[in-house]
């Protein structure tokens, strides 16, 4: 079955939990689709887990538009979210449309997500109303790396918990049909839940959320240069790349692969003439 935004709108009155992931090409997507997970995030996370920036800022609407259309032909039942990259939406409400239109359209996911709270509630209002769903995003926002000063835990102080509280009811109005909660306090994020319609999609931001979301090279441990305390790695799949590649590379030095059960065939009859 098809997820939308409409399933996720209901899991969360059902009080069902909402699973996703990151993904960023059709192999994994298709797996993940298999799986049964609800929604796939094609995340701007890509530019470092993909693409080895240091963060996710020179991350470009080409760059999202082509791995969200590798996942959108891999995953039919779970719901693609393509990520809005960096100034691809803050600069105006007019490129915010027209990129968000981009990236549906060219990217064929079935939302979008930006980052931001009431600085861009134009932006999601506007976008929504082109008929283009918006997933918000609030607390540490990736994209605003510089001004955090780092890589933080947000919403700690009382002032910042009000204002982030402020923001995910700010996004629900402007019209977001989800929110991503962001190294947040587990039981801020659990108040953030409690006050708003729309579901909360939570990363480092504990377990009462509507849903959780993780990057799926942190989740399967296929990532080594970052490993942020929320990430529960799942399985060891970077160390069984490592062991396949290494089997692979013996076995080439030795001559033991490829072995006959791989090799293509022709007659004794043919090959005896080329001598
Ligand atoms: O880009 C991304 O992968 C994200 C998730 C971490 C939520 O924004």
């Amino acid at each position: 079955m098809k997820n939308t935004v409409t399933t996720f709108k209901d899991a969360k009155a059902k009080g069902q939990k909402i699973s996703m992931l990151t993904a960023y090409d059709y192999s994994t997507a298709k797996l993940m689709d298999e799986a049964g997970i609800n929604g796939i995030l094609v995340g701007d996370s890509l530019g470092m887990v993909m693409l080895g920036y240091e963060d996710t800022l020179s991350v470009t609407m080409e760059d999202m538009i082509h791995h969200t259309a590798a996942v959108a032909r891999g995953a039919k039942n779970a719901l693609i979210v393509g990520d809005m990259p960096f100034m691809s939406y803050q600069t105006s409400v007019y490129d915010a449309v027209y990129n968000a239109g981009r990236l549906m359209k060219e990217g064929r996911c079935q939302a979008v997500k930006l980052e931001g709270g009431a600085s861009v509630c134009p932006q999601i209002k506007a976008i929504t109303e082109a008929a283009i769903p918006v997933m918000a995003h609030i607390g540490l926002t990736p994209q605003s790396v510089n001004a955090f000063g780092g890589f933080k835990v947000q919403g700690k102080s009382e002032e910042a918990a009000r204002r982030l509280l402020e923001e995910a009811k700010a996004v629900e109005e402007a019209g977001a049909f989800a929110v991503v909660l962001e190294c947040v306090p587990a039981k801020l994020a659990e108040l953030i839940t409690r006050s708003i319609n729309i579901p909360t999609i939570g990363i480092g931001a504990g377990p009462d959320c509507d849903g959780q979301i993780l990057v799926y090279q942190d989740m399967l441990a296929m990532y080594s240069d970052m490993k942020p305390k929320f990430v529960k790695q799942f399985a060891q799949v970077g160390q069984l790349m490592k062991e396949g590649f290494t089997a692979y590379m013996k076995e080439t030095e030795e001559g033991t692969f490829p072995a006959e059960e791989h090799c293509f065939k022709i007659s004794d009859e043919v090959i005896s003439k080329l001598y």
